[in-house]
């Protein structure tokens, strides 16, 4: 094979696969949906806002992509089965399902509201758990094969000051994917998680305009840098794709070497 035809089979691991991605209107979810149209998927995209959505889903489908948008707001978890099955009933059998959607809410421990925990905690944690039951029912019952990649975070693994329901809502996510690895391998339904490290959007903007943290992730950072969404998406793609049909219950952090650093 020669070096192009190597690259085109690449560019297009994802050729005749439909995959659900939540969160992709902006940010790592948006690169990552373009990401996946380029590797050939059919896309089903969830966020809140219908305009957002669909002025993504233009893009790809002027790039030749096929594109189904669901906005729906995913922290209100009880209505998701019945989503679900409006998303099988236009687009058809899901393969991959991408949990990308997330938020942060920050004050200090002491005084956090029980309902912004709540919020976070069935945004960041309930709603990949509920969508990966929905996802998983009906490959299980069909004997059929599934991807399933939750974007976990650095505070899957650490911890920072004032973001206590962030922290626990993506460390208990790591363990989600390890959990349901280990339950779901009997079925081919692997489970996986990328952690990024500090990527620029919306979600940190606070943080980016910030000089101090601006210093202290360039410091920490080894690459010496922040995330471009563009950063993350070869390590969503790979784990999406047949190349990882033997790599379940890992999280692959893509940080510029942010946690190897002492
Ligand atoms: N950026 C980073 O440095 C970083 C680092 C580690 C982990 N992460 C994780 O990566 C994921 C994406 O982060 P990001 O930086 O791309 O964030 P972002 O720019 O704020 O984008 C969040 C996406 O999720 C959607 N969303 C938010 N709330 C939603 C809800 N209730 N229901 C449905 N969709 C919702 C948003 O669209 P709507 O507003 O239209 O709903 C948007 O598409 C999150 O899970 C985050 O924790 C990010």
């Amino acid at each position: 094979m020669t070096a192009s035809n190597e690259s085109s089979t690449i560019s297009r691991a994802l050729e005749g696969r439909t995959a659900l991605i939540t969160g992709a209107s902006r940010g790592l979810g948006r690169a990552i949906a373009t990401g996946f149209a380029a590797a050939g998927a059919k896309l089903v995209l969830i966020g809140r806002v219908r305009s957002n959505l669909e002025s993504v889903a233009q893009e790809l489908r002027d790039k030749g992509a096929e594109v189904h948008c669901f906005p729906y707001d995913l922290s209100k978890v009880e209505g998701i089965p019945e989503l679900y099955e409006w998303i099988t009933s236009a687009a058809g059998e899901v393969n991959i399902l991408i949990n990308v959607a997330g938020k942060n809410f920050r004050v200090p421990a002491i005084e956090f509201p029980l309902e912004e925990w709540r919020g976070v905690v069935d945004l960041n944690l309930t709603a990949p758990f509920v969508l990966s039951q929905c996802f998983a029912r009906p490959l299980i019952r069909e004997g059929k094969p599934g991807k399933i990649v939750n974007i976990a975070s650095l505070m899957t693994a650490a911890a920072r000051p004032m973001i206590p329901a962030y922290t626990a809502s993506k460390g208990a996510l790591g363990m989600l994917t390890k959990a349901l690895a280990v339950e779901w391998a009997q079925y081919r339904i692997n489970v996986n998680a990328v952690g990024p490290g500090y990527f620029k959007t919306e979600l940190t903007r606070p943080l980016h305009q910030d000089p101090v943290f601006d210093k202290w992730v360039l410091e920490r950072t080894p690459m010496k840098r922040w995330g471009e969404p563009g950063d993350l998406v070869g390590a969503v793609v790979f784990l999406s794709s047949s190349a990882a049909d033997f790599i379940t219950g890992q999280i692959l952090y893509v940080d510029g070497g942010w946690l190897a650093n002492v």
